[in-house]
């Protein structure tokens, strides 16, 4: 409930504030028809609903969230209709940031088999030292409990999105985030890897319960998340 009446009152007070972008700008500012809150979709419902094709944002770190929308503002990460949605939000980006890091972050499983995606999972878990690779794991927790963390869930993205932030991490037109070490990371990587990594990631489904066989156990190393 509290999210609703936020969402409403900062909508509104950037209606007033920002000719930016025009009739479209309502559109752009309705942040939860492409991000959903979804708090209380039920498991059923939930299962027959094919996951978004967006960043779910629920339960990332508020400074995460908050540095993005100022990257797509300044250009250090590009995407036109995030860009536009962006500047029109202008100072509401914290307010913003804020209401999705409090929703609950999406209660994750595996909807594969472990032993899938072996070559991602290896990455993900042990890195490749012998290129300068770390684990993305040391980084990326499924559940950060560190709010104040920089670097973001990657489990249950989409796959077409991952992969395009790597790509563009890679080609270096998303320059966000410190000293450039994601741009270092994602060039060492080759493209058959960087969609093994997303699709691995995208495996990571909402819990839809016990329509679905149930995963057994999760990737070994996962008891040092976050
Ligand atoms: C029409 C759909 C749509 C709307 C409306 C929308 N977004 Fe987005 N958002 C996207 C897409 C698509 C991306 C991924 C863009 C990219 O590839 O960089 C994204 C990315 C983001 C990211 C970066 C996520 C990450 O994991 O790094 C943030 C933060 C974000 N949006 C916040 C918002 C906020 C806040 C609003 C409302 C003011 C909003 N978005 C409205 C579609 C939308
Ligand atoms: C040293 C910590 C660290 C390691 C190791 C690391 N990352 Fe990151 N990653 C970050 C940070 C910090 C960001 C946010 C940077 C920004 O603001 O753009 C990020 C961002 C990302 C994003 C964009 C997420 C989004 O929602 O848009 C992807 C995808 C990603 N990393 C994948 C990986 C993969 C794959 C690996 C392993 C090969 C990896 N990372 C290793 C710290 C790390």
């Amino acid at each position: 409930m509290r999210h609703v009446i936020l969402i409403a009152a900062t909508t509104a007070s950037f209606g007033l504030a920002h000719g930016a972008g025009g009739q479209g700008a309502n559109v752009l500012l309705n942040c939860t028809s492409c991000h959903t809150l979804a708090p209380d979709i039920p498991k059923r419902e939930l299962s027959q609903t094919p996951p978004a094709p967006y960043p779910n944002l629920n339960g990332q770190s508020a400074r995460y969230l908050e540095r993005q929308l100022h990257a797509y503002r300044t250009g250090l990460r590009q995407h036109p209709q995030m860009q536009a949605t962006a500047t029109a939000l202008g100072d509401g980006a914290a307010a913003m940031a804020r209401m999705y890091s409090d929703a609950p972050a999406p209660d994750l499983v595996f909807r594969e088999n472990d032993d899938t995606h072996a070559a991602a999972q290896r990455l993900v878990y042990e890195g490749d030292w012998s290129r300068g690779l770390p684990s993305c794991n040391s980084c990326h927790a499924r559940d950060p409990d560190d709010r104040a963390r920089l670097s973001p869930r990657l489990h249950g993205h989409p796959a077409s999105y991952l992969t395009r932030q790597l790509t563009a991490y890679a080609e270096g037109t998303r320059q966000s985030g410190t000293m450039g070490r994601m741009r270092a990371f994602a060039s060492k990587l080759t493209e058959q890897e960087i969609s093994e990594i997303a699709a691995y990631y995208a495996a990571w489904r909402e819990d839809t319960g016990p329509l679905s066989e149930a995963p057994t156990s999760q990737p070994q190393k996962e008891d040092s998340d976050g």
